[in-house]
């Protein structure tokens, strides 16, 4: 079922070692984007189901849908042996609940990500982190969140994928798909650069109203805009960042303030977002402390924080401008 392009990228990348992850997880989670993408573009329409979620967010009928795709998946993976979503956020062994070999993952995901454009029809993403361990909590994300993807669901259904075994530095590559589903490695090496002067630069300030009351985000927006940034914000996390990816640079601001608090979740959005962009060369740190968000344990599902990611001289910038300025 894997296709053959993506088997030998996988192989070359993992030769020896992790043979279920390479051969199951990754290629059927990334067959499971296009799966997602497919239930999307043919769902009748996008209403609320009346429930919520136990973060209290109202479900629609699509995020059921997209979490049904995953956890299937999940089903046919015996290596991952524990999974929670932002839909059900509490961890659970999955049934089988061992793996035939010593390989044990945990997932950690967001089956769709950005519920406030999807009625328009914007495009939205899937998130999904890899742990190698049977717990994502409490466990140092920099060496045991080893792999992430995100899916891309709009006009075309893309995915990034990152890759970092402890100890190695770490890849980032894209997946494009066939109208049947075939994967094809279209990007083989992401990697963001610090732009020079002359070329165009992007940013993303998501939840711009914050800066009515916050004049350090006010004066960073107001500099963009004098410098004449490029604004590129949609209001998807994924969309948003993987802007910057496929450009090769660009930075995206969640900020956290005295009046408005932090918005992403760590377990099912920050961590697999940071890991990708510093497996393509960037960096990502929490808004509200100036830390890498790699850097510290996830306690509870619900733990959430702030964001700058992007090429390194321009997150440096906003982390001046927010922390220290
Ligand atoms: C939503 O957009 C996709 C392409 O991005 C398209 O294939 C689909 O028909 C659109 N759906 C609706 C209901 O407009």
């Amino acid at each position: 079922m894997a296709s053959p392009d993506l088997a030998a990228h996988l192989s070359s990348l993992l030769p020896s070692s992790h043979p279920q992850l390479r051969d199951q997880v990754l290629p059927k989670l990334l067959a499971c984007i296009h799966d997602i993408a497919n239930t999307l573009r043919t769902s009748p329409s996008v209403t609320q189901i009346g429930t919520a979620n136990a973060f209290g967010d109202n479900q629609l009928n699509v995020d059921v849908l997209a979490e049904g795709c995953i956890r299937k998946t999940i089903a046919s993976c015996p290596s991952i042996v524990t999974a929670s979503s932002e839909e059900d956020p509490i961890e659970k062994a999955s049934t089988p609940s061992s793996s035939p070999g010593d390989e044990k993952y945990t997932l950690a995901f967001d089956p769709l990500d950005g519920s406030s454009i999807i009625a328009p029809n914007w495009s939205v993403g899937t998130i999904i982190g890899i742990w190698d361990s049977t717990s994502a909590l409490h466990q140092p994300p920099s060496t045991h969140q080893i792999a992430a993807i995100l899916g891309v669901l709009g006009p075309r259904t893309t995915a990034i994928v990152a890759l970092r075994l402890p100890g190695t530095q770490g890849t980032c590559f894209e997946i494009g798909y066939s109208a049947a589903g075939t994967m094809q490695v279209v990007r083989p090496n992401i990697k963001l650069t610090d732009p020079t002067a002359l070329k165009t630069r992007y940013f993303s300030p998501a939840n711009m109203r914050a800066a009515a009351d916050e004049p350090k985000y006010l004066h960073l927006i107001t500099r963009f805009v004098k410098e004449k940034y490029t604004l590129r914000y949609s209001g998807g996390l994924v969309p948003d960042v993987v802007h910057a990816l496929v450009k090769g640079h660009g930075v995206y601001i969640s900020p956290v303030t005295a009046q408005s608090e932090a918005k992403l979740r760590r377990l099912y959005e920050l961590a697999p977002i940071a890991l990708v962009v510093e497996c393509a060369g960037g960096v990502a740190l929490d808004s509200a402390t100036g830390d890498r968000v790699l850097e510290r344990c996830v306690r509870d599902t619900d733990e959430r924080g702030g964001l700058i990611c992007g090429n390194g001289d321009e997150v440096e910038q906003v982390r001046r401008a927010l922390i220290e300025g």
